[in-house]
């Protein structure tokens, strides 16, 4: 009998999505192994591309047409195996249990409906409720992502409000059913500095009132250092390294662990651009066969471009895929 206070709150094994264009087939993620247990906030980082957004839609099974999942993809959430749902019981689960939100509230709010209306329809969706339930239950979620006289805000239009406001007009929608997990997408990438601070401290208060988890998607270390308790790392499709966050900023394994930190001292806000890491990432229609970072990685021997590695297990639930740890080096 699993313990389902002690089990993790998401256990995915082999999450692998393909994506198809016109002219090629190919995975996006592979086979990628991601735990969070409850309460616990883990984050998901690596640059633009490697398929950060494209591994938490495969989680909440909202995939563009192009993309579908292959096989050993195992998603198992709260003890139950999501990818047997149908897309009925899926839809409830997203809400109920899990929630996103996303870095440009914008292209998810409708320009031409009253906010209040919007976050009330997104309660009525998880729940059988009349409209005037739904609509005291939206009244009270923007009181508990700190709106300002929120009865007023209940009526103003998306563009009435600023990038901030609408931030926090999402994370309400998102957390109005007491998800489980929430999924933030590079919640604040778009918001200035201030801001920022701000909502982050919302949403780590937030966790703390529902005693939700969380799976933060973000190009910021310094948000990683600040708000979650363990990381994954991704390149190019595949997780490359996971630690707790302490022994990631203490000890990296991976050359590419160790270069974004080093890069991140000197990411360029506005444009994410991670300035010290010499190269680009892979175009993963065709991905360099060994070890995909290969062709960028300042320590890489003979083996690097022929083999693929595997995880080197460091102790202290870190891991990495480097053939150097394989040899000891
Ligand atoms: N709808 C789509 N159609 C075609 N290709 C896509 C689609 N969505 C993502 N991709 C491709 O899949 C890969 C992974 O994309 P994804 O959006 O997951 O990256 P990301 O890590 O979230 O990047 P960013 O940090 O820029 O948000 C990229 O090569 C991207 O071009
Ligand atoms: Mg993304």
């Amino acid at each position: 009998m699993t313990d389902h206070a002690t089990a993790p709150l998401l256990c995915v094994r082999g999450l692998t999505t393909t994506l198809r264009t016109d002219t090629s087939e190919f995975d996006a993620v592979s086979d990628v192994s991601i735990t969070i247990g409850r309460g616990e906030a883990v984050a998901l980082v690596g640059e633009s591309g490697c398929g950060k957004s494209l591994t938490a839609l495969s989680l909440m099974r909202l995939l563009p047409s192009v993309a579908r999942l292959s096989p050993p993809t195992s998603v198992t959430f709260d003890g139950v195996d999501l990818a047997t749902q149908d897309d009925a019981e899926m839809r409830k689960a997203r809400g109920r249990k899990m929630a996103m939100i996303f870095q440009d509230p914008l292209t998810f709010l409708n320009p031409v409906m009253r906010i209040g209306d919007q976050v009330t329809e997104a309660i009525r969706v998880h729940n059988v409720l009349t409209k005037a339930e739904a609509s005291q239950l939206a009244l009270e979620s923007l009181e508990r992502v700190r709106i300002t006289a929120p009865a007023q805000v209940m009526r103003y239009y998306p563009h009435q409000l600023s990038g901030g406001m609408r931030q926090r007009i999402l994370i309400a929608m998102a957390i109005s059913c007491k998800p489980e997990l929430l999924i933030a997408d590079e919640p604040t990438t778009a918001l200035d500095v201030t801001i920022q601070a701000q909502i982050m401290d919302l949403l780590a208060d937030l966790r703390r009132e529902l005693g939700s988890s969380m799976l933060l998607i973000t190009h910021d270390m310094g948000l990683v250092a600040e708000y979650v308790d363990r990381v994954y790392v991704m390149y190019a499709g595949e997780i490359v390294e996971e630690a707790s966050v302490f022994d990631l900023f203490a000890a990296p394994k991976h050359p590419y662990t160790q270069a974004l930190l080093k890069s991140s001292l000197s990411v360029d806000r506005r444009t994410e651009v991670f300035e010290t890491i010499a190269g680009v990432p892979p175009n993963l229609a065709n991905a360099p066969k060994g070890c995909r970072f290969h062709p960028r990685c300042p320590v890489a021997i003979e083996r690097c471009a022929r083999e693929h590695p595997g995880f080197t297990d460091m102790g202290n639930a870190q891991r990495a895929r480097c053939l150097l740890l394989e040899e000891g080096a």
